[in-house]
């Protein structure tokens, strides 16, 4: 929570804008769970999100689909 807001940019992009983004793709929630276990960067801008290793295939996708349900930035 110190990297993502729930609607704004910090270290990464705000949750809320993440969700705007993907709204209309239908591959998002597998994409987003890959991404959250092995990292990512270029998709933002030029700062790494680490991998989170300990989290398992089914909590990604719990947490990618979780991302994905929050509504517009206001
Ligand atoms: C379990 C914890 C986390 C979850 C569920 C999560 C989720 C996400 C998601 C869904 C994206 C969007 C990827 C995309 O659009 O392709 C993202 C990007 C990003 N996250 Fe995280 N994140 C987590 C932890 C972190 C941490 C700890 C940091 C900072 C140290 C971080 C920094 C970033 C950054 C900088 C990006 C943009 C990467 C890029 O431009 O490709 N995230 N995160």
């Amino acid at each position: 929570m110190s990297c993502h807001g729930l609607v704004r940019k910090q270290v990464g992009p705000g949750f809320a804008q993440i969700a705007e983004r993907y709204r209309n793709d239908p591959a998002a929630p597998t994409q987003l769970a890959s991404k959250i276990r092995n990292g990512s960067v270029g998709t933002w801008g030029r700062v790494i999100m680490p991998r989170q290793s300990r989290v398992t295939d089914p909590d990604a996708k719990a947490l990618a689909e979780w991302v994905l349900s929050q509504p517009s930035p206001p």
